[in-house]
């Protein structure tokens, strides 16, 4: 493997696993074949699902790359892109494949694609012959920063996003810088809002380099650099998830924007990107937070500042407040009928809290709808 992969680990006891993030880490002829796919696939038949946007780009190379990893055979299943596709029906397909190709207990799933791709290898990994191995490669900066790990897996129902699922983490995941380059700059810009995120929650420095380098960020300029951002916001993700792999707790944290976003993605008719959603869901919560009095003005200020360096929108025009609010209410995050919120105590550092009068929820929206 390239020697200059960062590794972050998810420490999960017996379960625990890397993940390598670096610019070439799949095709770097330096490592002589140890790329850590090889432990993983050596003598196994392997399945690799794929979506019909990342298909033609890349998975003829990883399938190269699997056979000279020692794989038994190393076919490839290419489901349609799109969260229109993310039903129980396409993992059914996913597992209808595996059986047809003879995949055994001892088999492996791999996916290679978006956060949709590996939410429903992984689900489908989870459940096929009652769960085999799960090898993650995300291609875009949004599942590198959040779906790529944890092991969150699942499809959506008629009646609502991811709400049927698992957990099931996978053996390793391979986050190669590179895939990035394919992406347009709106996908870039919505992986860099979860960015943004890890940073407001865990980590000030982080939020400052953010601050120096998002436009080289944005422009891909600096693999090396990107890759080791990158590893820094998994890093994050990674402690959380070693804490409280089953969201009992702080791994809630992680819902910050999320309670407003998914309120206005499922309001628009899912015409909005998460990442569009999850920053306006950020700043709602930061005016929140100013007018609660947890947080100063000038973090909030510095917070937007970033957002709109991002191009990510800070306010959601056409929307009623009201509507917002109610939509918040289905939120599958709520305990009791109460709405559980993230809120920002600075750069750096959140809490959830539960006891908020819906009057300043309310008002607090208001100010970035119409
Ligand atoms: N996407 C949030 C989590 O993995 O918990």
């Amino acid at each position: 493997m390239t020697a200059r992969a960062e590794q972050v680990l998810v420490d999960l006891g017996q379960r625990s696993y890397t993940v390598y993030i670096a610019p070439d880490l799949l095709w770097d002829q330096s490592s002589s074949g140890l790329t850590p796919l090889t432990r993983f696939v050596q003598g196994k038949k392997a399945l690799l699902v794929t979506d019909s946007n990342v298909s033609g780009l890349y998975a003829g190379q990883v399938l190269s790359v699997l056979q000279a990893a020692g794989t038994l055979s190393a076919e490839c299943h290419t489901i349609p892109a799109g969260e229109e596709e993310k039903t129980f029906a396409t993992v059914e397909g996913i597992c209808r494949k595996a059986a047809q190709l003879g995949l055994d207990r001892h088999s492996v799933l791999l996916s290679l694609g978006g956060g949709v791709t590996s939410d429903l290898t992984g689900f489908a990994a989870s459940i096929y012959m009652r769960g085999i191995d799960f090898i993650s490669i995300p291609t875009s900066l949004l599942a590198m920063i959040d779906a790529g790990i944890g092991g969150k897996t699942g499809a959506d129902l008629p009646e609502g996003k991811n709400l049927i699922g698992t957990f099931w983490q996978p053996k390793t995941v391979l986050m190669d810088v590179n895939f990035l380059r394919s992406l347009p700059p709106s996908e870039i810009r919505c992986g860099c809002a979860e960015l943004i995120k890890h940073a407001i929650l865990f980590d000030a420095e982080l939020f400052q380099l953010l601050e120096e380098t998002i436009g080289d960020l944005l422009r891909l300029n600096d693999p090396d650099q990107t890759a080791r951002i990158i590893a820094r916001s998994c890093r994050h993700k990674a402690n959380v998830v070693s804490n409280d792999e089953r969201e009992g707790g702080r791994r809630a944290l992680l819902n910050f924007g999320h309670s407003f976003g998914h309120a206005i993605e499922k309001l628009l008719h899912f015409r909005m990107s998460h990442g569009d959603a999850v920053s306006i869901g950020m700043v709602m919560a930061s005016t929140l937070a100013v007018n609660l009095r947890m947080m100063k003005e000038t973090d909030a200020l510095r917070m937007k500042k970033l957002l709109s360096a991002t191009c990510l929108p800070l306010n959601c025009p056409g929307l009623k407040a009201a509507d917002i609010l109610e939509a918040m209410r289905g939120d599958k995050k709520n305990r009791n009928g109460k709405l559980r919120l993230v809120i920002p105590r600075g750069i750096g550092k959140a809490e959830i809290q539960e006891d908020i009068p819906e009057d300043m929820i309310l008002k607090a929206i208001g100010v970035h709808c119409d």
